[in-house]
């Protein structure tokens, strides 16, 4: 198959994918992330290039090349990424959120290096905004796709959340199998749609899986059958 038979099946669409850990800091020297690589994003990100897609990448600090033909927009927080893709979602046909942000932030960023004295020390935490659930508040005719991570009752733990966010589909990551999730080149899952209908993907390359993601969600828009 050559590239001038490849069908463009995102031809004209504009896709927004978020990907990797956001940073909280405490003080310049310190903060809270979590183990996300970026991964599955950027092979998200690299899919819709060249499935044709004008594709925008809002990604937190992650050590890897961005995909040709991607506009990158790098940020550090939860908030950094609420405010770049709120700014970017009312021009967008599809939204991926595989971005795993952090739920919680310190209270107080302190300016100066802590230092450290002989008692114990406290960190308070308050919560971020969660940026998929507002992007289903806002939604209109953008198709959402929500991504989480699970160790146990995927299909409920999803269900909830494909609800609870205004989703058309979510994926959910099994955590618990061998050689899936954060860090991995490889992802087990299973794909809910808002239609009812399920895919389960066995252990597969995370462009394999953000291909299958991509076509599915084109079926489903269209409410083709897959
Ligand atoms: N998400 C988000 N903003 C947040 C937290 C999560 O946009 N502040 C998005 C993630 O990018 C992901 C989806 O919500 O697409 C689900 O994230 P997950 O951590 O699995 O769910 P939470 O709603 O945060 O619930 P919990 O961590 O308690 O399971
Ligand atoms: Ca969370």
């Amino acid at each position: 198959e050559n590239e001038f038979n490849k069908t463009k099946v995102l031809q004209g669409k504009r896709v927004l994918i978020t990907a990797g850990p956001t940073r909280e800091n405490i003080d310049p020297v310190r903060y809270f992330t979590n183990p996300s690589t970026g991964r599955m994003g950027f092979a998200l990100a690299r899919q819709a290039s060249l499935m044709g897609a004008v594709v925008t990448l809002i990604t937190g600090p992650v050590d890897l090349d961005t995909p040709g033909g991607v506009n990158r927009i790098d940020i550090i927080t939860a908030e950094d990424m609420y405010q770049a893709v709120l700014k970017e979602y009312p021009q967008q046909d599809i939204v991926i959120k595989s971005a795993a942000v952090a739920d919680y932030k310190p209270k107080v960023t302190y300016e100066h290096k802590m230092k450290k004295s002989s008692g114990d020390y406290a960190v308070e935490m308050e919560r971020t905004k969660d940026i998929l659930k507002e992007l289903g508040r806002q939604k209109e005719h953008q198709y959402l796709i929500g991504f989480a991570a699970e160790t146990n009752d995927l299909e409920a733990y999803g269900r909830q959340k494909l609800e609870k966010k205004n989703l058309d589909a979510i994926v959910i990551n099994n955590v618990a199998e061998e050689g899936s999730g954060f860090g991995h080149d490889t992802n087990a899952s299973l794909m809910i749609f808002s239609t009812g209908k399920e895919n389960t993907y066995p252990l597969m390359s995370k462009d394999d899986l953000a291909r299958k993601i991509l076509e599915e969600s084109v079926h489903d828009m269209k409410g083709e059958p897959s």
